[in-house]
């Protein structure tokens, strides 16, 4: 009978004690007579033992110089054994060599940031990115689990669109046939505005593009965004579905992902208190929180990063500040009826120093306060025609808000720096690989 093939997660529950793995040499060592080959098949990692036994010396000796990263097809026994890395051991009867490895760029010593980024495509073979990839993965489909079972359609947005959407300073823009300008999507929010007025509960999911000059840690040119828009929602109903999206994400990462976040060193305490409902302060009330800390912060100016690390570390949980001056926010907000320098909005800011991962609001849906704010700053109006009507047939209060996933996969595995919370990061410096 054929020895099947089995993936290295699943030999746990297999009841083959003689297997066959298809996977890449991750690491190997060798003490005389007896070779340790660490295989890795991209669900785990295995350490396989080769000895005289099923081998002759001169095999083993072929085997000892397998380089690594070389593809190899290896057949054998596996056994538990408490001190493998993961518990299990495959004693090595066969070793193919599929194809042998030129020289691999990365070695175990410590490379470069720069150095791991120019290698992106190789790097993410290593056992953290593939444990931060894997999250990545879990959190997407945790958002998606709990919006659809809560009855949201998902939308797809376009990509390619007319007009802007958070102002006009980061916009990609390109020549679009004979109808001039087009620009990559910076959100996706405006058409899931038309689609709530026809689907109830809707969100989209899809890349969105911004020309961020900033070189910071939360930034990327290209990002993911999740966007869910509700009709006749309120801000605050907005930010009830949000508390209870992060927490059932974050809870799920700790129930599925627990090897990934080990793997990772993530400590978990921190996560396993991310629990509805999350702290609210005014924009005002996070001003005076600054001041109070020594911060010589200006009422009316936006939160730069520095300010949301500090703000964040006051709090155990993501904390929602609201009620911004309508100056600083984009024009689609609705403005408080009690005081209309203020809108309807939130940021969610992720603990730990984390800032911003939610940007949110209630939207205008007054016809002629909307053309006022299309007006006023200045953007041009026939793009915004099909928008406006929105307004003119059935209008109703609606909310929505878009979660950023590198942001919050770069939280959740306690990340320093977005640009390893997605495969191939495109930054302002870098689009290679
Ligand atoms: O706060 P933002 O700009 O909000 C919007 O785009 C709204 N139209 C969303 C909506 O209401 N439907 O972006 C939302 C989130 C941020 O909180 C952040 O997590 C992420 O998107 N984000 C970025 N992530 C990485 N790099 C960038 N340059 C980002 N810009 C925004
Ligand atoms: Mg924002």
């Amino acid at each position: 009978m054929a020895i099947p093939w089995i993936y290295i997660e699943d030999i746990p529950k297999t009841k083959k004690e003689e297997i066959e793995l298809r996977g890449w040499l991750a690491n190997k060592r060798s003490s005389g007579k007896i070779v340790f080959l660490i295989i890795r098949d991209g669900t785990g990692f295995i350490q396989g033992v080769a000895d005289l036994n099923n081998f002759t010396q001169e095999e083993l000796e072929k085997i000892e110089k397998i380089p690594l990263e070389s593809s190899i097809i290896v057949q054998g026994k596996v056994r538990e054994e408490p001190r493998a890395p993961t518990g299990w051991e495959i004693y090595l009867s066969k070793v193919e060599v599929i194809y042998i490895s030129q020289e691999y760029p990365i070695q175990k010593k410590d490379h470069s940031i720069e150095f791991l980024m120019e290698h992106r495509h190789l790097w993410i073979r290593s056992r953290k990115q593939q444990a931060i990839l894997r999250i990545r993965s879990e959190i997407i489909k945790a958002i998606r689990d709990f919006l659809d079972e809560r009855g949201f359609v998902l939308v797809d947005a376009p990509i390619l669109t007319p007009s802007s959407c958070e102002g006009t300073t980061t916009l990609f823009e390109l020549d679009y046939f004979d109808l001039g300008k087009a620009y990559l999507s910076q959100s996706g929010q405006l058409y899931m505005e038309a689609a709530c007025m026809a689907l109830g509960k809707v969100y989209c999911f899809g890349p969105a593009f911004r020309a961020e000059k900033s070189k910071t840690r939360r930034h990327l040119t290209e990002f993911w965004m999740v966007e869910p828009e509700m009709a006749y929602w309120d801000w605050q109903d907005n930010m009830r579905l949000q508390e209870e999206l992060i927490s059932y994400v974050v809870q799920r990462i700790l129930e599925r992902k627990r090897r990934e976040l080990e793997i990772l060193e993530r400590d978990i305490k921190p996560l396993e208190g991310i629990l509805p409902p999350f702290p609210r302060i005014t924009y005002r009330e996070a001003v005076e929180l600054l001041n109070r800390k020594g911060i010589p912060f200006q009422y009316g100016d936006d939160f730069g990063g520095d300010e949301e690390t500090i703000i964040s570390q006051e709090f155990d949980k993501p904390v929602f500040i609201h009620h911004y001056p309508a100056k600083i926010k984009p024009f689609y907000m609705q403005p408080d009826p009690e005081n209309p320098d203020l809108v309807l909005n939130n940021d969610l800011l992720a603990p730990e120093g984390y800032g911003e991962i939610i940007g949110g609001s209630q939207r205008i849906h007054d016809l002629n306060l909307l053309e006022e704010k299309i007006k006023e700053n200045n953007l041009p109006r026939e793009a915004f025609e099909w928008y406006i009507d929105l307004r003119r047939y059935g209008s109703v209060p609606h909310s929505g808000f878009g979660l950023g996933i590198e942001r919050t996969t770069a939280w959740i595995c306690g990340l320093k720096h977005v640009r390893e919370a997605i495969p191939f990061p495109r930054q302002i410096y870098r689009i290679y690989p």
